[in-house]
């Protein structure tokens, strides 16, 4: 399994949001299972922003002791976001996800590891030192950072991309929107690959909170068609050893084509 951490340098960019769209496309595109693992160590908003129960979730996974972290023990604590992708929910308060997820996080990132056929997509909300979330960012097999194309998010974003970076966590770009500042140019700066960009759409719950549609037509509206666009980029990504892609000397707009935008 691969693990696909989702975080940003500062605020709030749309990580949630992301990571929720990820995991919903992620079989469709890939062929592959997905779990989506609710991180954030300011706590969670995916039972409430999405109708779901406040439990199962973390903490009761947490509750079951020191056994060995098994698919099936992730599955029996998650819930189904919009019907479709197995979610494991944290408490909606930051003390109590911290208190929990700490002691477990490097079991759980163990665990997931080790199951062959299930991705997770962890949303580990703002990326710090301290986070409860640490463990599993140091085992990730991609860290995505947001953010959004704003000057203001450039600079946390270009100290957060050194830090990790130098940590050898691999690490890549997505932008939310592309507009005011170039996509190309966060990048550029940031020394990170860019994947792609989430289209900016003001109705992103509503159409998260219906899950990925089954008609096709509904797919191509422009937020489907880029979550599943960074979906193919990530999952090719995570085929390719994490050397090819480490080279952070190569400015982050060579490895885009000149015209065509697409990442190669
Ligand atoms: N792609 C997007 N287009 C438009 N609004 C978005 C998008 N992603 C997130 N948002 C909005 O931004 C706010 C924060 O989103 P969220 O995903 O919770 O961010 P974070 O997890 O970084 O705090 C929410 O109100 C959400 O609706
Ligand atoms: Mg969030």
């Amino acid at each position: 399994m691969s693990i696909i951490a989702v975080g940003s340098a500062k605020a709030s960019p749309g990580v949630t949001s992301l990571s929720a769209g990820l995991g919903l496309s992620w079989e469709e595109t890939t062929g592959r299972r997905a779990v989506l693992v609710e991180g954030d160590g300011d706590g969670g908003v995916l039972a409430a922003r999405f109708g779901l129960a406040q439990t199962p979730s973390l903490l009761e996974l947490a509750g079951t002791g020191r056994q060995e972290m098994t698919i099936s023990r992730l599955q029996a604590n998650s819930q189904l976001l919009a019907g479709q992708l197995p979610t494991l929910v944290a408490p909606g308060c930051g003390e109590t996800t911290t208190r929990v997820l700490s002691p477990i996080a490097s079991r759980l990132a163990d665990g997931l590891h080790r199951s062959d056929e299930i991705d997770a997509v962890v949303d580990v909300g703002r990326v710090r030192s301290h986070s409860p979330a640490a463990e599993m960012i140091k085992r990730c097999d991609l860290l995505v950072l947001v953010a959004q194309p704003r000057f203001d998010h450039l600079v946390p974003l270009v100290h957060q991309a050194r830090r990790m970076v130098a940590q050898d966590i691999p690490t890549a770009l997505v932008c939310v929107g592309d507009r005011p500042y170039p996509p190309t140019e966060m990048a550029k700066a940031s020394q990170l690959d860019l994947l792609g960009v989430m289209a900016h759409d003001p109705r992103v719950n509503q159409a998260l909170g219906g899950g990925l549609p089954s008609d096709r037509r509904h797919r191509r509206l422009l937020l489907w068609r880029t979550l599943a666009e960074l979906v193919l980029r990530i999952h090719n990504r995570l085929q390719i050893p994490a050397a090819k892609h480490a080279d952070s000397n190569a400015p982050a707009h060579a490895l885009w084509g000149a015209n065509t935008g697409n990442c190669l």
